[in-house]
């Protein structure tokens, strides 16, 4: 019954660190999903028995891949495969489901906030028993596997029905069908106050981006916490999340923001992505830049259930403000500064180093799970707001008081010529020595490097991460490359200047950066090598 099929080594299959995520065309070439999907199973030790979760974001081509995978699953020996119902889990959801249910790993298809639709985007991460992005040694496996591999194996059967709850028989797999939401549901009831935010008497509105957590939300917000019909917008999910980028951020969550800036605004909007691990959090009359939730979360995360004890440590990614490490040292906690990208996390986490992590492209989570999660920083904010009594704004306002406030904006150039960008970050290297003492109008670079990080866990070492040019008094700008972009390069530019407490907490923040941003491109030369007088998103 199990059919061997000759395919041809696709030697681009490179997963990056978020899987490998490639345009639908691509996906679509015959047996390019299906040599994928094999090269991870033939890395996976002792599959024989073991359980694999299965599920994705819902966007064009899941359902396909979801079935081809199960059965590929049956021929590969897993003894059993959990499957959220048509297809769908969200990332954190997938992580717990690993976690929960002893899997060996999960499948997740999914290309987070990239769009989705025939000529857009598409994705596969595998994620290991601990529930976390499969680390470099696993990636590294899975792409010498693709290289070299000249047969699938797949289970000549129909396709399974995933969207009837139960079990079915495969071969001698067990395939498992599971209400998606369901055991997520229930830890996120277990880390918070579901009674005092029912309570509270906050208004809420919610965005899904007609991706994969309107079902999430529609559940924890409207059924379970009480918030009335209609707060949680676009809780469908779509193949095509209705033709936009489900990205949650000021550009692609713009009527999100506009209402939470209009007269009759909610106390609390937010807003996830495509595979439901970002968030963004947006106060009535106030945006809370990622780099100061994850801050302003850490110092007051003791207020709900789950975290009640206290962190044991903070861990944000490099190019994410130093908002955090200020409360982790009022808080005598350590804080680690790690490379972009959430599996560096993930050894902190595991190691019990770290209770709080995020990164200032809008990803925040907790040892809850392995990977970052878009609702459990909604819920932990709407915590908070329900224990203090405080809005939003009242919250920022008094954590910037205590701790200074570190302005912050990351500038994104798009679709830039390979040559011209590493050309960019090629000069940046070699000019960094010469740059400390150097004068940019009132700014004095105080020092320059290329962030390199050794793992405290494993000792492993991950070099050339991005520049960092930190000018006296604490404000900084670094660069770097995407590893995530699917066509040409996307130069990122992060920007940060410190104001300590009494200084100008409340004023505008591109006027604050904009001579860091004028120092940047004279540093880095980014409109003479890219030709580009303007970055192309703001966020
Ligand atoms: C981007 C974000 C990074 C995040 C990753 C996966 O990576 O910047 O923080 O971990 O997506 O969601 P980048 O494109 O910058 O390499
Ligand atoms: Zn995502």
């Amino acid at each position: 019954m199990i059919h061997a099929v000759a395919t041809r080594p696709f030697a681009d299959q490179k997963p990056g660190t978020s899987g490998l995520r490639k345009k639908v065309k691509i996906f679509q070439q015959p047996h390019y999903a299906e040599n994928f999907i094999q090269s991870v199973f033939d890395v996976v030790p002792e599959k024989e028995g073991a359980t694999l979760v299965i599920g994705g974001d819902g966007r064009f081509l899941n359902r396909e891949v979801i079935g081809k995978a199960i059965r590929m699953a049956a021929a590969a020996g897993f003894g059993r495969v959990i499957v959220g119902q048509g297809g769908i889990l969200s990332t954190p959801a997938a992580s717990n489901l690993i976690r929960e249910r002893g899997a060996i790993g999960g499948l997740v298809l999914s290309a987070s906030h990239n769009p989705g639709g025939p000529d857009e985007d598409f994705g596969i991460k595998y994620n290991v028993g601990n529930g976390g992005p499969a680390p470099e040694k696993v990636t590294a496996a899975i792409y010498a596997r693709t290289t070299e591999i000249d047969h699938f194996a797949i289970f000549e059967a129909p396709d399974v029905d995933i969207d009837t709850l139960g079990e079915t028989q495969l071969a001698d797999t067990i395939v498992e069908v599971v209400d998606p939401v369901a055991s997520y549901a229930a830890l996120m009831e277990r880390l918070f106050d579901f009674g005092a935010i029912r309570s509270s008497g906050l208004s809420v509105a919610f965005d899904a981006m007609s991706a994969v957590t309107g079902p999430y939300a529609t559940e924890i917000l409207e059924r379970r916490l009480g918030f009335a019909p209609g707060r949680v917008r676009n809780g469908t999910p779509l193949e095509d999340f209705g033709g936009h980028h489900p990205d949650p951020n000021l550009v692609h969550a713009r009527a999100l923001y506009d209402l939470m800036m209009s007269p009759g605004a909610p106390d609390f909007g937010a807003a996830s992505d495509g595979d439901g691990d970002r968030n963004l959090i947006i106060g009535r009359g106030i945006f809370i830049t990622p780099s100061d939730s994850l801050a302003m979360l850490a110092a007051n995360a003791h207020l709900a259930p789950g975290y009640a004890e206290g962190l044991k440590g903070i861990a944000r990614s490099m190019p994410t403000s130093a908002a955090a490490d200020r409360v982790a040292a009022a808080l005598g906690i350590p804080c680690y500064e790690t490379p972009t990208g959430w599996k560096f996390f993930g050894n902190l986490l595991d190691a019990g180093r770290v209770t709080i992590c995020g990164e200032e492209s809008a990803g925040t989570g907790s040892d809850h799970v392995r990977e970052k999660d878009g609702l459990w920083a909604v819920l932990l904010w709407l915590n908070i707001l329900a224990a203090t009594g405080k809005s939003v704004k009242q919250i920022a306002t008094e954590h910037w008081a205590r701790f200074g406030r570190n302005y912050y904006a990351r500038h994104d150039y798009e679709g830039v010529e390979s040559n011209a960008a590493d050309a960019l970050m090629g000069g940046l290297r070699d000019r960094l020595a010469q740059l400390p003492g150097q004068a940019f109008g009132t700014l004095t670079v105080e020092a320059a490097d290329d962030f390199a990080y050794e793992d405290p866990t494993d000792g492993s070492i991950s070099s050339q991460q991005g520049v960092r040019v930190l000018f006296q008094g604490g404000s900084r700008v670094v660069f770097r490359l995407s590893g995530t972009g699917t066509s040409g390069a996307t130069l990122r530019v992060y920007l940060e200047r410190y104001e300590p407490a009494g200084g100008r907490l409340d004023a505008d923040t591109t006027e604050m950066l904009a001579e860091i941003a004028a120092a940047a491109d004279q540093i880095a030369q980014i409109r003479k090598l890219t030709g580009r007088t303007a970055p192309d998103v703001v966020t």
